[in-house]
């Protein structure tokens, strides 16, 4: 018999746990055609930034003046700031566009910091008939001032914001620095998050020392990156009921089918797609499809949270004690 793929993410019936994460690829009709013709389970449209709606807010708001001060008739023309459905309508029409050629989910994504009135955007994306949103709340904090408790309120704030305009099954991707990341996904659950997707790459500044600036680095992800995830997917699935998505150096079916163990509902792919092509959604599965037979697993469903840390044989594993253990019987074969 062959293995069910299908998996339940944010109340999504996905036809598998694959999902084309944010990136170039996916912001391109053709590469989102070619994603889906290679057997995707769903998409995660690149974000839109904070910034982006704020900017052409402004940009607004100054043709605003500039008409009020110039004739009061032209103005009649322009509707109020606070009404006006501005922002990147180039975005809204991708989530169109992507809704009416593809047949799976298509999530649209939100990349912000600040509570405030950006984040009505998301409103506009559920509209436009989004499947689910994705909130990457990219944040570095750098002011000495600032307590863990402010940002973490921060961003609870800012998702209990996003939640409050859109009914759309909503999944907040983010970073791995938190002092208690059970605590805060609790957080994140009780503010509204329908899923977590963990974890958020920062990516971090060089110094160019031929122009002496800084550049950013941007480089696709290494396999090692997916065993952070992996961890506290595996710590997390026994205490959260919400959706998880893995995300960060899963490159192939093996480690596809460890997020699952460890109780992922979906696992996000950018780098390996973007290397290999968007035809490799199809390698990957019919790896995990071959591996499950090979190993007996009749679905997905009966795959997730089989190895999470309460189900697994060693739940120490995940803790302190690994670490411990890993450095007292290091030897110079790991070299
Ligand atoms: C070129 C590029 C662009 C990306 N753009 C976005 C983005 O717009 N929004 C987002 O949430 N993540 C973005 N990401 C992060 C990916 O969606 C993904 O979560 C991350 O790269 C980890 O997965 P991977 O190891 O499979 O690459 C981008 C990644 C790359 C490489």
């Amino acid at each position: 018999m062959k293995p069910k793929l299908q998996s339940d993410y944010l109340g999504l019936d996905l036809k598998n746990p694959v999902l084309a994460s944010a990136s170039p690829l996916t912001g391109d009709l053709d590469s989102l055609k070619k994603l889906e013709d290679a057997g995707v389970g769903g998409v995660v449209l690149p974000s839109l930034f904070e910034e982006q709606v704020e900017h052409d807010e402004m940009e607004t708001s100054r043709l605003y003046d500039y008409g009020e001060a110039n004739s009061a008739e032209v103005m009649g023309y322009f509707p109020e700031v606070e009404d006006y459905r501005q922002g990147p309508d180039e975005y809204l029409d991708l989530i169109r566009k992507a809704k009416s050629s593809l047949s799976v989910p298509v999530i649209a994504s939100l990349n912000g910091h600040s509570p405030g009135g950006w984040s009505r955007f998301a409103a506009m994306m559920e509209e436009a008939g989004a499947d689910a949103l994705e909130l990457n709340v990219y944040y570095v904090p750098t002011d000495i001032e600032m307590t863990g408790e402010q940002v973490e309120k921060r961003m609870v704030q800012l998702v209990e914001e996003v939640r409050e305009v859109v009914k759309l099954p909503l999944t907040v991707k983010v970073g791995p620095f938190f002092s208690s990341l059970p605590h805060m996904a609790s957080r994140l659950d009780f503010a509204g998050a329908d899923g977590l997707v963990l974890f958020n790459r920062f990516l971090q500044p060089d110094l160019d020392l031929d122009e002496m600036k800084i550049v950013p680095h941007l480089v696709l992800s290494r396999r090692e990156e997916m065993l952070l995830a992996f961890r506290w997917i595996a710590i997390l699935r026994d205490q959260v009921s919400i959706s998880l998505c893995g995300t960060s150096g899963v490159h192939d079916h093996l480690d596809l089918a460890r997020m699952l163990l460890a109780g992922a509902d979906a696992v996000a792919l950018a780098s390996v797609l973007l290397r290999e092509g968007p035809g490799h959604v199809r390698e990957i599965l019919d790896g995990l499809k071959r591996w499950m037979e090979e190993k007996e697993y009749e679905s997905v469903e009966q795959l997730k949270g089989s190895f999470s840390q309460a189900n697994c044989p060693d739940p120490a594993a995940f803790e302190r004690g690994n670490y411990m253990r890993a450095l007292t019987h290091f030897t110079s074969d790991w070299v």
